[in-house]
């Protein structure tokens, strides 16, 4: 039997703990996300459908993107014990120059529409906390004005147009202001089909009609600042009535060769990365021609859907290539964890996309510090966990990729796909067929007939999801020699 009491005032005090309201309201909202997802969830709650859907979005059924995210959580960490990590630092040198972190903020264009603060709120950010900014092409925000927010490191994104002298015009600019790395990507020869940008009717800068006015309903803040605040501009063009892909195509220049890279090369004073690399074999040739670094990426899954996965091409492109090149890496990264496993595999330097743009439209400029605060202690913990106090001291042993979404081995059937499967087959993983089904097929009289096949794979982000659910999960040890 239990015997009860009255609670005395003097027992009852020491339990109430009751916090400091937050009055401030952003404040409060940045301090209720613990993980990008959660700022991801307040982004969407406080922008436009069609533009938080530009962000969001990627191509095609944006498989390219489901898998680069089923990749990094495909990863099992092996830790050591009974180290003291009393201390950990994550800085190191980057492309000639220090970085409090192994991660960046990736170039993204027309970042005003996403917020109004745009790429000022990231470049000061970027400051704050020493990590570099890159400012596309696109971007929404003069060349100037990003490094005058941000006194650090800048790096300026490059598309070649159609008008190579506005281009190149861009790239003295930048080399004028102080930027110290060109990224020149590559992977945009024309654009991707951003089905959602299609849906939504998306134009820039966004149209007011029925549709977006009854979506703007809820979400006042962002019509009020995008209303009363400096229109949104752009380095190349100030209005474009049609889709960005539309826009992308009109300006682009599909001609763009190795050799115009080079051209680049020699005209741009610092360091020079080729952004948007998915084989090995184009990896040798730009260390062949001299490039500073590469960042493997499929562009976040905005251009070729069902592309190559980055995170699964770098230990092979780290051991060919990895002692003469900076390998860095983007795309589906969303926790510091996967920024962990990308250094542990050979990364030199990663960088985020999106996960700045949830920060920037949950928050503005306190938005993507707290986009930066999340990952910088998500990687501290993740390698005080691990037993490291080094980003050098990361190496691939302490990470175990699951055999989920492996490559299936094959007969190459022509140079495109021996290129291809030559790029995504990390030599000393071990990959799994798998087991071959008999399926119906129509023949050309009209007849059925069964066929050996492949497992056959349903479409969609979704089946991505099924797909690699269903699957095996034995572990797959990656080992990457050579690495930086
Ligand atoms: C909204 C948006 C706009 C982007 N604009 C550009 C751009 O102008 N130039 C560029 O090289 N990459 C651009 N990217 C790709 C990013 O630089 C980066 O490769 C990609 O976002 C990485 O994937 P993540 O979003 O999963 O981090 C853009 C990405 C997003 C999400």
């Amino acid at each position: 039997m239990v015997k009860r009491q009255f609670p005395k005032p003097r027992d009852l005090a020491p339990l109430m703990k009751f916090k400091k309201v937050e009055l401030n309201a952003k404040k409060r909202r940045l301090a209720s996300a613990l993980t990008i997802y959660d700022l991801r969830r307040i982004a969407a709650r406080r922008t436009p459908k069609a533009a938080f859907d530009y962000t969001e979005g990627a191509a095609e059924a944006e498989l390219s993107l489901a898998r680069a995210r089923q990749a990094f959580e495909d990863i099992q960490f092996n830790p050591a014990i009974l180290r003291d990590v009393s201390t950990v630092d994550t800085s190191r040198t980057v492309l000639g120059g220090p970085v409090s972190m192994p991660f960046g903020i990736a170039p993204t264009g027309f970042t005003r529409m996403m917020q109004t603060e745009g790429e000022i709120a990231g470049a000061r950010a970027a400051f704050r906390a020493g990590i570099p900014f890159s400012l596309s092409t696109m971007g929404t925000a003069s060349i100037e004005d990003v490094k005058a927010a941000n006194p650090g490191r800048n790096w300026f994104q490059l598309y070649m147009w159609k008008d190579r002298d506005r281009s190149m015009a861009l790239v003295e600019r930048a080399a004028a202001a102080g930027y110290d790395t060109l990224l020149v990507t590559v992977d945009v020869p024309v654009a991707g089909a951003r089905l959602r940008d299609t849906r939504n009717g998306m134009s820039i800068p966004p149209a007011l009609t029925p549709k977006t006015i009854v979506n703007a309903i809820p979400r006042p803040e962002w019509w009020i600042n995008f209303l009363t605040t400096e229109p949104l501009a752009f380095a190349s063009l100030s209005r474009w009535s049609g889709t960005v892909g539309e826009m992308l195509d009109a300006m682009f220049d599909p001609t763009v060769t190795f050799e115009d890279l080079a051209w680049i090369k020699d005209q741009w004073p610092g360091k020079l990365v080729v952004k948007g690399v998915q084989n090995v074999d184009d990896a040798r040739k730009l260390a062949a021609m001299g490039v500073d670094g590469i960042v493997l990426s499929n562009h976040g899954g905005r251009q070729l859907d069902r592309a190559p996965i980055p995170f699964h091409l770098l230990p092979e492109v780290v051991r060919e290539v990895g002692g003469d090149t900076e390998v860095l890496l983007d795309t589906g990264i969303m926790a510091g964890a996967d920024i962990v496993a990308s250094i542990a595999l050979g990364a030199r330097f990663t960088l985020v996309g999106r996960a700045y743009l949830y920060g920037l439209m949950a928050g503005g400029e306190a938005g993507v510090d707290r986009m930066i605060q999340i990952l910088s202690e998500q990687i501290t913990r993740t390698m005080r966990l691990l037993g490291v106090n080094s980003l050098d001291e990361l190496e691939p042993g302490h990470v175990t990729q699951l055999a989920r979404l492996t490559p299936i081995a094959r007969e190459p059937t022509d140079a495109a796909s021996t290129a291809s499967s030559k790029a995504s087959l990390p030599k000393t993983a071990s990959v799994k067929t798998a087991p071959a089904k008999t399926v119906p097929v129509k023949t050309a009289s009209g007849k059925t007939a069964i066929r050996k096949t492949a497992s056959s794979k349903p479409d969609g982000a979704k089946a991505a999801k099924r797909e690699s659910s269903s699957a095996e999960s034995s572990p797959t040890k990656i080992k990457a020699e050579g690495k930086k």
